[in-house]
């Protein structure tokens, strides 16, 4: 049999999960199916990772796919199904960079807002522990979250403002304490904030994620279902090998998270009086001839604006309050992203 995602999901249709009766393809119990330059990959989604059973479904689903297209490369992991709170979000997306400083979190925010301004359900997760902005750039640094009780467990409400729901580490502990934690730590925290909040129906959920290429980031990519990561990169070639990285712990340490594409920041400047120039202080096309080697799509440019930075710190995201040619760059990339989905 040719060795095509169309027939590979085929053969997965003969694997039965019987606790459920059906097959698992049925059941939507697969992920981020990839099939490319005769590798498979896939995740299988379950509710125990422990349970015995759905190790046999790895076993199973192998030992088909090998009979099938004979002996070749296949990764299958199990992935924990979070049924409770983040069943009822559609799109877990990453906003990554193997570097701090790039604009992240710039991109993080705006593009949540980008979101929410064209009719999305929305949510942002601050997921950058040691260095939580989230709430500066949305002005709740003052925000506690409020709880509510469900089937005996608490959960917390997020903030809202500008018709994004957001939550970070920020608006939980103040000051500089989140700085000094251990790893551990910062993990179980921010499985708090992702768990135990009731983000409600979303469409998208961005997560902003810390920069560096560590275990945090690692796990967060592996639990939880992230359906893409953005890449977010400046022109200068410095920044290019801890962006690299970041993309290639997406597409080569089997964590099965497609790379939806490259944002280049800083691309350009663009004085507010002639709004027609584009000066590249950096260089010229470094951002599309990057995408291209990284063989990830390139999702556009956001060009240097004084004002980003204002806005940032008084608290109010840029794309909200302002009509530029940022403002356009956000709502492009915004509305790239609804279309992958
Ligand atoms: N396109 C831009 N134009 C001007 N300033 C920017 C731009 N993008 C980010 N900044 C500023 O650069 C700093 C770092 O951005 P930030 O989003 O916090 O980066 P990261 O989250 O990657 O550490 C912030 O002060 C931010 O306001
Ligand atoms: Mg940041």
């Amino acid at each position: 049999m040719l060795l095509t995602k169309e027939n590979v999901i085929e053969v997965l249709k003969e694997v039965v999960y019987f606790p459920k009766g059906g097959n698992i393809i049925e059941l939507g119990m697969i992920d981020n199916l990839n099939v490319e330059d005769g590798f498979v990959r896939f995740n299988i989604i379950v509710d125990d990772i422990e349970d015995d059973k759905n190790n046999f479904l790895v076993e199973t689903a192998t030992k088909y796919i090998n009979d099938a297209f004979g002996n070749i490369k296949i990764d299958v992991s199990l992935m924990l199904s979070k049924t409770n709170t983040l069943a009822h979000i559609k799109h877990i997306i990453g906003v990554a960079s193997g570097k701090g400083g790039v604009g992240k979190s710039t991109v993080a925010v705006n593009l949540a807002v980008g979101l929410a301004t064209q009719g999305m359900r929305v949510g942002i997760l601050d997921a950058d522990i040691y260095g939580p902005s989230v709430p500066i750039m949305f002005g709740t640094e003052g925000s506690m979250p409020e709880t509510c009780e469900r089937d005996g467990k608490t959960f917390m409400i997020p903030v809202e403002k500008f018709g994004v729901k957001m939550l970070s580490i920020g608006h939980l502990v103040s000051g500089e304490t989140p700085l000094i934690w251990r790893g551990p730590m910062a993990s179980s925290a921010l499985n708090q904030l992702m768990t135990e909040t009731d983000w409600g129906e979303l469409d998208f959920l961005v997560v902003d994620m810390p920069p560096g290429t560590g275990d945090i980031q690692l796990s967060l990519a592996q639990n939880y279902k992230l359906a893409g990561a953005i890449i977010v990169t400046t022109p200068q070639k410095v920044a290019f090998a801890d962006v690299r990285r970041a993309a290639n712990m997406f597409i080569h340490s089997g964590v099965n998270v497609p790379v939806l594409g490259l944002v280049e920041n800083m691309a350009y400047f663009t004085p507010s009086d002639m709004p027609e120039k584009k000066y590249y202080i950096f260089g010229q096309g470094h951002g599309d001839a990057f995408a291209k080697e990284l063989g990830v799509p390139f999702l556009g440019q956001i060009p240097i604006d004084e004002n980003i930075a204002a806005a940032g710190d008084k608290g109010t995201p840029f794309s909200f309050s302002n009509f530029s040619p940022v403002t356009a760059a956000f709502e492009k990339l915004a509305k790239t992203i609804i279309d992958k989905f």
